[in-house]
């Protein structure tokens, strides 16, 4: 099973390049963003406890996202071919969980570190604000997202560097050139 986490600010092309690894190799993508934003959608209790939280750029409770991620990670048939990870685990505690869940299903994990300059992540998010809808797509929430990032998920990629299941992916360059990237990584560890 290839389990892959895409670690990486706003905006530096996590929902893309995950989108691409389903594609190419078959496997699950589960985006904790979008897991939350489906609750906003339908207004749901969790929905409207999250929506102002979400809004100022502010991460949701490690308690409420681990929940989401474990009734996602039970349901899963048993012939999927791994799970890309994608803005989880956004914390240390939820790092140490990750671990816990994947040791105990016997599964290992590798970690995508996508690194983009801070000015090249606020030009994409708003130029996809004009057109996404996310309330947080907006200059002010942009700059306190990547501030969340620089202070805290920053730490995820350190956990993982410190357990030889880290790898740097340069995601500056076009989508395209930002894949092959990981397509040598993915094909390099799958040997
Ligand atoms: P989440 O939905 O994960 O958002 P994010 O981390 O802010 O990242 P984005 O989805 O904005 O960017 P991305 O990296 O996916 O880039 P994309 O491919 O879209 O989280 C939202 C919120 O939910 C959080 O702020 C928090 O409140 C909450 N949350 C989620 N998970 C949580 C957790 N685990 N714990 C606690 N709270 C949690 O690309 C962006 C744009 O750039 C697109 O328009 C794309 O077309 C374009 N683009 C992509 N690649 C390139 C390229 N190489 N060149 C040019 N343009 C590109
Ligand atoms: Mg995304």
């Amino acid at each position: 099973m290839l389990n892959i986490i895409l670690c990486g600010a706003p905006g530096s092309g996590k929902g893309t390049q995950a989108q691409l690894l389903v594609e190419h190799y078959g496997l699950v993508h589960l985006s904790t963003g979008d897991m939350l934003r489906a609750e906003l959608k339908k207004k749901s209790p969790l929905g409207l406890q999250i929506e102002a939280i979400m809004a100022r750029g502010e991460l949701v409770s490690d308690e409420i996202v681990t929940t989401l991620l474990e009734n996602y990670i039970n349901g899963l048939e048993p012939e999927v071919k791994g799970v890309i990870f994608d803005g989880y685990p956004r914390t240390i505690a939820q790092a140490e969980t990750l671990t816990a869940m994947l040791e105990k299903k016997k599964m290992s994990v590798i970690l995508l570190d996508l690194y983009v300059e801070k000015e090249e992540l606020i030009k994409r998010l708003l130029l996809r604000g004009q057109t996404s809808g996310r309330t947080d797509d907006n200059y002010d929430t942009i700059k306190q997202r990547i501030e969340v990032y620089n202070k805290t998920t920053v730490l995820v990629g350190k956990y993982y560097a410190s357990r030889d299941n880290y790898f740097f992916i340069n995601g500056n360059f076009s989508i395209e050139q930002t894949f092959s990237q990981i397509r040598r990584i993915v094909d390099l560890v799958q040997k």
